[in-house]
C-alpha cells in the first residue's frame, strides 16, 4: 500500500470532504434525518436555553445559582462536567466554564443544573452575574463539556479528591452521585480553605461523610485560623496528603482549584516517587492572569502593547491587543464573535489560523492536535501574541443561539 506523508493525507481528506458536500448540496432534499443523529441532537444539544430558579448565597463572596430548562429536558452529564454560559456584557460576547455542583440525579424529571460562583471584585464576569443574575433571569449555555469525571477503565476506584475554595464545585456533585450507587468509587476529599467561613457546602460534606463513613472521609486545612482552634492550619503540602492517605501509588487524585494550588501541588508530587503522571487530573482552570508567573514565558515581551489583524471570510478588524492577555480576550473585547467553550486551550472549540506573528503558548495549555501545530493553527483562548501579528478566524456567529 502506498504511504502518504499527514500534511498531503490532510489535504486529500480535505478535497474528500469538500466533494461530499458539493454532493448533499445538489442533492434534491428529499432526504430523511437519520435517527440515530436525530437522537444524538436531542440528548447534546447544540444550546441550552436555561432559566435561574432560585439564587443561594453561600458565604460573603460565593453564590449558587440553580438553572433549570425553559424549553425541555436537560442533558445528562457525569459529575466533574462543566457548563459554558454564554454571556452579552456591554459590546462583548464571551463565554465562562463553571463546573456543575449539583448531581447529575438532581437534572432528572425535568429537575436542574447548579452552579457556584465566586464574586471577583476586578472581574469582568462574575461582577455582572451578581449583579444582573435573578430568578426568571434567562441564560444561555452549551454543555455539559469536560472530561474532568471518574472513568472506571482508566481511573483508580479509591479518588483522591484535592480542592481549593470553590473548587470543591465537582466533588460536591461527585460525593451526592456516588452515594447513590454501591459500586461508585469511595472518596477521600482534601480541602484547603482561606478560613472557615471558606468553607462551602459544609452541611452536605458532613452528611455524606458521616453517612457513608467507609467510602467518604474528608480533611481540612486553612490558610489562616487561630493556634488554638484546633484546626490544620497550611497548605496541601505532600506530608499533608501522606497523613490523610497514606502511600499515594495505587491511587487517582483529582485537583480543582486556582492555578497557584495547582503550581504548589506539582512540586509537592515531585516528592511521591513512583506516582505517575497520569494519576493526576487537573480541572481546567483558565488562563494565568500574570504572565511573570509563567515559566518560559519571554522576559522581554512582558506588558507589551501589539496590534492583531483579525479576519474571517467577510471582515477584518485592526486591535489592540496586550501581550499579557490571551488573543482570545482582545478579540472579544474589540466586540468580534469568537466560539469558546473551555477557555483553557483543550477543546479546540476557538481555534484559528495564525498567518504571521509570533506568539507564546504555554505548554501544559497547548491542547491542539499534532495536524494543527503543524498547520499553523492556534487555540486564542490559550495564546498569547508576542508582537504585531494577523489571525484568520472561522466565521462569527451570534453567541446566543
Ligand atoms: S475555548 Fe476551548 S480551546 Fe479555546
Amino acid at each position: 500500500m502506498k504511504k502518504v506523508g499527514l500534511i498531503p493525507g490532510l489535504f486529500a481528506f480535505l478535497r474528500m470532504l469538500k466533494a461530499r458536500n458539493e454532493k448533499k448540496a445538489a442533492a434534491d432534499g428529499n432526504t430523511r434525518e437519520d435517527p440515530i443523529t436525530a437522537l444524538a441532537k436531542a440528548m447534546h444539544p447544540d444550546a441550552l436555553h436555561l432559566i435561574v430558579t432560585q439564587v443561594r448565597e453561600e458565604n460573603a463572596t460565593v453564590k449558587t445559582y440553580r438553572l433549570a430548562s425553559r424549553n425541555g429536558a436537560l442533558p445528562l452529564f457525569k459529575p466533574g462536567q462543566y457548563l459554558s454560559i454564554k454571556l452579552n456584557i456591554g459590546q462583548t460576547s464571551t463565554a465562562r466554564a463553571y463546573t456543575i455542583s449539583s448531581a447529575p440525579y438532581e437534572a432528572d424529571d425535568n429537575g436542574y443544573y447548579e452552579i457556584t460562583i465566586r464574586h471577583k471584585k476586578d472581574g469582568f464576569v462574575s461582577p455582572h452575574i451578581f449583579s444582573s443574575w435573578e430568578e426568571g433571569t434567562e441564560v444561555d449555555a452549551t454543555g455539559p463539556h469536560g472530561d474532568f469525571f471518574y472513568q472506571p477503565l482508566r481511573d483508580n476506584p479509591n479518588i483522591i479528591a484535592i480542592a481549593g475554595g470553590t473548587g470543591i464545585t465537582p466533588f460536591v456533585s461527585m460525593l451526592k452521585q456516588f452515594a447513590c450507587d454501591a459500586n461508585a468509587p469511595s472518596l477521600t476529599l482534601i480541602y484547603g480553605c482561606c478560613d472557615t467561613d471558606d468553607i462551602l457546602f459544609e452541611d452536605k460534606l458532613k452528611e455524606l461523610c458521616s453517612d457513608y463513613p467507609e467510602r467518604f472521609r474528608r480533611f481540612n486545612t486553612f490558610e489562616k485560623c487561630e493556634s488554638d482552634s484546633g484546626l490544620r492550619k497550611g497548605f496541601i503540602t505532600a506530608e499533608f496528603i501522606r497523613e490523610c492517605i497514606g502511600e499515594p501509588l495505587e491511587k487517582s487524585f483529582f485537583i480543582c482549584g486556582p492555578e497557584i494550588m495547582y503550581e504548589f501541588l506539582a512540586k509537592e508530587f515531585a516528592r511521591f516517587p513512583g506516582l505517575e503522571y497520569k494519576q493526576t487530573r487537573y480541572e481546567l482552570g483558565g488562563m494565568p492572569l500574570n504572565t511573570g508567573r509563567i515559566a518560559g514565558f519571554p522576559k522581554d515581551a512582558m506588558k507589551k502593547n501589539v496590534m492583531l489583524h483579525i479576519r474571517n471570510e467577510f471582515t477584518d478588524w485592526h486591535i489592540p491587543a496586550s501581550t499579557d492577555e490571551p488573543i482570545l480576550v482582545a478579540i472579544e473585547r474589540a466586540g468580534i464573535i469568537l466560539d469558546s467553550r473551555c477557555r483553557s486551550g483543550e477543546c479546540g472549540i476557538c481555534r484559528s489560523k495564525l498567518i504571521s506573528g509570533d506568539v507564546f503558548i504555554i505548554p501544559d495549555k497547548d491542547g491542539r492536535r499534532a495536524a494543527d501545530k503543524a498547520l499553523g493553527y492556534i487555540h486564542p483562548c490559550s495564546t498569547y501574541p508576542l508582537s504585531d501579528g494577523e489571525i484568520l478566524i472561522p466565521p462569527g456567529r451570534p453567541a446566543q443561539t
